[in-house]
């Protein structure tokens, strides 16, 4: 697809068209391919799905339709990476069959082959998924979801159903799927997170083949906006107490803080059956009615790697929001994964908090670098431009201070007129994104039509924000990740300068640190 825009007029463009300074043709691929986030090379992509670790390769799987731009009937696709940043396309992992579509969910390395899979050497990995019926659908039935498996001897490159599909049938609930698999090393068994409508239920098995219902969680907390979708169950060693907790992550879909699809998170404990939540934590859930991963509209479907060895959890979500998500304007791909974060479990006198940050290995492809000190600011100052740090491969980190009752904002612009606002609103208190005319908009009635908020507890003095930036997206981590902000946006050229203000009266940034990425993925 070919995008009409020039930068100094609107110009019908073909394939052949000169690219001169003057008149630059831009098509989808050079104005929104990512330069760094995974994309499928063709059609359509949701959820990530099976991340699993082995060998030095981290996988990725994904709901992938290959014959259209538009949901359809889901394959698992693939993808695969030495670092979380650079990734290859791999075939197609799992094709739809007579049980149905392949939709959501998870993968184990199964080290002590408790599945009976593996060869004696080698581990096997058991993909534990949903098989959702078109037929049964169609013809308005109930039981159109069930759980079943598949596994591979080689790494994840190929995959055997498992003949007696499906492991874990539909008990009379519409909307039943997503598993995700945990080893409880504490019981020494398996743990399954499955969304059921409004509540996630836990099940467990010794095998993975033979599952047994243990609880229900949820239909009485958190938010409750749609359906419960694409849960995440995994125990967490707090970074400044010696305490462990589980985390129960919970996507929905509508009912996000801003619109449509976001990610809810649970801390408290496990014993094995049931899942309590935390004293503390439920204050706070008390107060705030949920608990968000992520306030930007375009972080979904989060969910953690298997098998990273006891190291903190890595989540990926899927960059887009199922109220726009089919219309956005790309046409050769649709949508693509935030960039994988680091996710922390931090105590304060108020509980606990799950923070997230991008994962360290971003950091190996800094190339140019600006550092600036001390740069007092009232009026609008330009900070970045994209003549020495390339603003569509980028992370910037600023500290501020002297901050007082105002509002900061920072705006990223073009020489046509696009702009997305973001930063910190002391009077309000909140974070914000505004896109409103960040470039095309209209393509969804609910594109841009509102200022996106994560709202916060109390005025900062000083704060440090870190952005990362691609050609269609913004990732926000306010307070090393306390509050994130993530969002998509498709200028009409790309966005060359990045400038910050007050509202009234001066306040400083005291370091900026700004990187270009030296990646290209795509
Ligand atoms: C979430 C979701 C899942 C489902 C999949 C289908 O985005 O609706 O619940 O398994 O997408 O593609």
């Amino acid at each position: 697809m070919f995008l009409t825009f020039s930068c100094k007029e609107i110009t019908k463009s073909s394939l052949d068209n000169e690219t001169t300074s003057e008149n630059i043709v831009y098509t989808e691929e050079t104005l929104y391919r990512p330069n760094f986030h995974f994309t499928p090379k063709e059609n359509w992509m949701n959820d990530p799905n099976g991340m699993f670790f082995l060998n030095d390769t981290y996988h990725l799987f994904f709901q992938y339709y290959p014959e259209g731009n538009k949901w359809g009937p889901m394959h698992w696709g693939h993808a695969t990476s030495k670092d979380l940043i650079t990734w290859t396309e791999n075939p197609i992992a799992l094709y739809p069959d007579e049980l149905g579509y392949i939709f959501s969910g998870s993968a184990v390395v199964d080290l002590k082959n408790t599945s009976g899979f593996g060869d004696g050497t080698t581990p096997p990995i058991v993909a534990i998924f949903t098989h959702h019926d078109p037929i049964k659908e169609k013809e308005g039935l109930i039981d159109i979801e069930n759980q079943s498996i598949a596994y591979s001897i080689d790494e994840g490159k190929t995959w055997i159903k498992y003949a007696n599909n499906p492991v874990l049938k539909n008990p009379g609930i519409k909307n039943f799927r997503d598993p995700k698999v945990v080893w409880d090393e504490n019981h020494q068994q398996w743990v399954m997170a499955l969304a059921a409508d409004d509540r996630t239920k836990f099940y467990s098995s010794k095998n993975l083949k033979e599952w047994a219902f243990i609880s229900d969680f949820g239909n009485d907390l958190g938010a409750h906006g749609g359906v419960w979708e694409c849960p995440d169950f995994f125990p967490m060693q707090s970074e400044n107490s010696n305490e462990t907790k589980w985390i129960l992550l919970q996507s929905l879909n509508p009912g996000g803080p801003n619109g449509g699809s976001a990610t809810q998170y649970f801390i408290g404990d496990f014993d094995g059956k049931t899942f309590k939540l935390d004293e503390d934590f439920k204050k706070q859930l008390d107060l705030k009615k949920a608990i968000w991963l992520d306030h930007g509209m375009d972080n979904y479907a989060s969910v953690t790697w298997n098998n990273t060895n006891g190291k903190n959890p890595i989540s990926i979500g899927w960059m887009s929001n199922w109220l726009y998500a089919q219309d956005v304007p790309t046409e050769t791909w649709r949508s693509s994964m935030t960039i994988p974060r680091e996710l922390k479990l931090n105590k304060t006198e108020n509980g606990f908090f799950i923070s997230s940050e991008p994962v360290d290995q971003l950091e190996n492809y800094f190339s140019d670098k600006i550092t600036k000190e001390n740069i007092e600011f009232n009026e609008k100052t330009i900070l970045i431009d994209s003549k020495t740090i390339d603003l569509t491969k980028s992370v910037i980190d600023i500290k501020l201070t002297d901050l007082t009752t105002d509002v900061y904002t920072f705006t990223l612009y073009n020489t046509i007129g696009n702009n997305l606002k973001f930063g910190l609103d002391n009077v309000e208190k909140h974070l914000f994104i505004d896109r409103q005319s960040s470039g095309l908009t209209n393509f969804s009635e609910a594109f841009g039509k509102h200022v996106t908020k994560a709202p916060l507890t109390k005025e900062y003095q000083e704060a440090r924000i870190k952005i990362i930036l691609d050609k269609t997206s913004i990732e926000l981590f306010f307070n090393n990740g306390q509050e994130v902000l993530t969002e998509i946006f498709f200028p009409n050229e790309p966005f060359d300068k990045l400038t910050i203000e007050s509202s009234r009266k001066e306040a400083k940034i005291s370091t900026l640190n700004a990187n270009k990425l030296n990646i290209n993925n795509n």
